[in-house]
């Protein structure tokens, strides 16, 4: 545990700056809290202005009563670094603060998470407040975490940028003629002769050199998290121990965030699941359930959910209610996947500007009597009774491979499939898979070791780097089982293509076929995937999209092409390496096909459902591992279900044994340990 509190931290983002002439409210908010159970709230998000109103004035005085007060109330503080958005002086005397955009034009001075990461002179002003910040309340006994900044993310084109880009290059390829050759830029005579030559890929320029978009990308990300690095580093020199934390939030295309991995001490996002668009939470409890995996993942430890909003958002494309009872469910999922907090955004809403009708614990009202108060509350009361599973997390035996790098390289290359190659959509289909048989799994990426694991799935893999297909290699050899598919071992970690065949580097030994063309399918257009001799459940699955043609080597068909030219040929095959088994699945299945592959592969590979029992669709079951360990059993649909339970459970909570039938109210969460 990397936070001195050993509890579960329940709070959330709260303003006081808004609120400084309302000292009534400011009092009546401490009181609110106890009330709520929130043990810390996140404070200085935000606040830049008011810590240093003028340059060089440094107002700490006020942040430090709330501290003090809030600590002599027994509530903790989250404290931010103010850099997600800065003072308007600031923006003004010094342009260079502010992000140029895709267009190359300047931003203006206003909203927020819109900074140059490069700009040393808005890195000074990060250093000079985060140090006031730290020398003054790095060694506060109220004081948790550091919250770095926030959201880091997004893109910035100005000529600082660019330098530091080339810059960035110089290092990664040592020498122009490396890099020509790396990017392939003899192609339409796009040679590099100086690198002052070498521009960000934007639309009125080059857009045409994949090694070029797939470095901006990185640099990006390298960029970003320098940045986190260079607050996390200044921070820790005045208070080395505090732990540091930055919230990510759920975006699957802008920033590596395995790149932060040996940057923070802790992992921790922001959930904001659609809950409520469809008539029951299945799906937004899948989605949100692979959110959790990629975030624990990153360092394979408990990880904080900072924030989450505690009724309907005001940006989400409608602002629906959460049904009573979701706030629990979406509460105790976090928890279930490895959370050790609940956060929201936000205490109190806001009284003007953009946020002002989003939800909050606390709203315009102002009092307890709310439902959505009263929710909260019960979620604050029931984490205080958990501290017994606080040190637990799951531990999966099966891996899902999804690789950012990878998904930037294969959505930009024009290929099989320019409709969409659903790279994303068809990792979180496997997640599926596993989520629905209640197998927990990690979500990897291809820079992380496969120590621990029995079952790897790497979908799409298609451009290799990290060594990734030697760990695959060595894992099957070493009696670990593979799931590849099709579009796999394409391109080099340089974009490259391989030549002499493909999967390439090795992999084509690895699974013992030889890919030698792929199918790209019109929207409507689909193929048959045939079992053999009733290897899988169903006589026939349908394929879509992509649709591989393999020659198998070593490799033996467990299942053939039904339809098309390529009829007969492998669709699914199995092939044995080393004590491992490496499978191959050919084209895009629908769901049941994973389903059913998933279930069979777990079986193989002796991983057992997290819970002993017939979990019926729309039911999840995921196992925190530790000095107590539980299974939160959660359903996500809005009537009553009954779950089958195979072994003795007996209720966490109330410590009273459960029965073989279990009935689950609409969207209620049970925490069973084994008996
Ligand atoms: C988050 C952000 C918060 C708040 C919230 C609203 O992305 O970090 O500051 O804007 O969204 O849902
Ligand atoms: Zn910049």
């Amino acid at each position: 545990m990397v936070l001195k509190f050993p509890h579960f931290i329940h709070g959330g983002d709260y303003n006081p700056e808004q609120w400084l002439d309302r000292p009534d409210i400011l009092a009546r908010d401490i009181e609110l809290m106890k009330e709520a159970h929130v043990n810390s709230v996140s404070v200085g998000i935000f606040a830049w202005s008011h810590l240093e109103p003028e340059e060089g004035v440094f107002q700490l005085d006020w942040l430090e009563e709330i501290i003090d007060r809030l600590y002599a109330n027994g509530i903790y503080t989250v404290l931010a670094t103010p850099s997600g958005a800065r003072p308007l002086w600031m923006a003004h005397r010094y342009p260079e603060v502010l992000r140029m955009s895709r267009n190359l034009t300047r931003n203006r001075p206003g909203v927020r998470h819109n900074h140059c990461y490069t700009s040393p002179l808005y890195r000074e002003k990060v250093r000079l407040i985060d140090t006031a910040l730290a020398e003054r309340f790095g060694h506060h006994p109220g004081v948790l975490v550091w919250h770095l900044s926030n959201e880091l993310g997004g893109q910035c084109f100005c000529p600082l940028c660019q330098e530091a880009f080339r810059g960035w290059l110089k290092d990664r390829y040592g020498s122009l003629d490396a890099l020509n050759k790396a990017w392939w830029t003899d192609f339409w005579s796009h040679r590099y002769s100086d690198w002052s030559e070498i521009e960000a890929p934007v639309p009125s320029g080059e857009t045409s050199c994949h090694g070029l978009n797939l470095d901006w990308n990185r640099f990006v990300t390298h960029q970003t998290v320098d940045f986190a690095r260079w607050e996390r580093d200044t921070v820790k020199a005045a208070a080395p121990d505090l732990p540091v934390t930055t919230n990510h939030g759920e975006s699957y295309e802008s920033i590596n965030y395995f790149k932060y991995k040996d940057v923070v001490d802790i992992v921790s996002w922001d959930s904001y699941p659609l809950w409520g668009r469809d008539p029951d939470e299945r799906e937004i409890g899948q989605n949100t359930a692979f959110a959790h995996d990629v975030i624990r993942s990153i360092k394979r430890q408990p990880f904080m959910l900072m924030e989450s909003a505690p009724s309907a958002t005001n940006w989400q494309e409608v602002s629906r209610l959460r049904q009573p009872g979701i706030h629990m469910l979406a509460s105790m999922q976090a928890v279930a996947h490895g959370a050790c907090s609940v956060q929201y955004f936000q205490w109190r809403k806001s009284r003007g500007a953009s946020e002002k009708f989003h939800g909050a614990v606390v709203d315009h009202y102002g009092g307890s009597d709310t439902r959505v108060f009263q929710e909260v509350k019960a979620v604050g009361e029931r984490l205080e009774k958990l501290d017994a599973l606080l040190d637990g997390c799951p531990r999966p035996k099966a891996a899902i491979l999804y690789d950012w790098e990878n998904g930037w390289a294969m959505n930009d290359a024009a290929g099989p499939r320019n409709l969409g190659m659903h790279y994303l959509e068809t990792v979180m289909a496997h997640h599926k898979a596993f989520w629905k048989l209640g197998v927990s799994t990690d979500v990897i990426d291809m820079e992380c070791g496969l120590d621990g694991y029995r079952l790897v799935v790497a979908p799409m893999a298609y451009l290799l780097r990290a060594g990734i297909a030697d760990k695959l290699r060595r894992f099957c050899e070493d009696g670990g089982i593979v799931l590849g598919t099709y579009w796999t071992g394409i391109v080099d970690e340089t974009d490259l293509c391989f030549l002499g065949g493909t999967p390439g580097d090795g992999l084509g030994q690895l699974f013992g076929l030889r890919s030698e063309e792929i199918d790209g399918l019109y929207d409507g257009q689909y193929n048959l995937l045939r079992p053999l001799d009733g290897f899988l459940p169903r006589e026939e699955y349908r394929l879509t999209e992509l649709c591989e043609l393999c020659k198998c080597s070593t490799a033996q068909p467990l299942a053939l092409y039904g339809r098309d030219f390529y009829e007969g040929m492998p669709a699914l095959t199995r092939n044995a390496f080393g004590k491992g088994t490496a499978y191959y699945l050919a084209a895009r299945g629908e769901q049941a096909l994973l389903d059913d592959l998933t279930a069979l592969l777990c079986r193989e590979a002796g991983i057992e459902p997290d819970l002993d029992a017939d979990l019926p669709d729309g039911v999840s079951a995921i196992r925190r591992e530790g000095s107590v360990t539980a299974v939160f059993l959660q359903n996500y649909l809005p009537e009553e279900v009954t779950v089958s339970l195979r072994r003795p459970y007996r209720d966490f909570e109330s410590g009273e044994e459960v029965g073989s039938q279990l009935t689950l109210k609409p969207f209620e969460v049970r925490i069973l340990e084994e008996r």
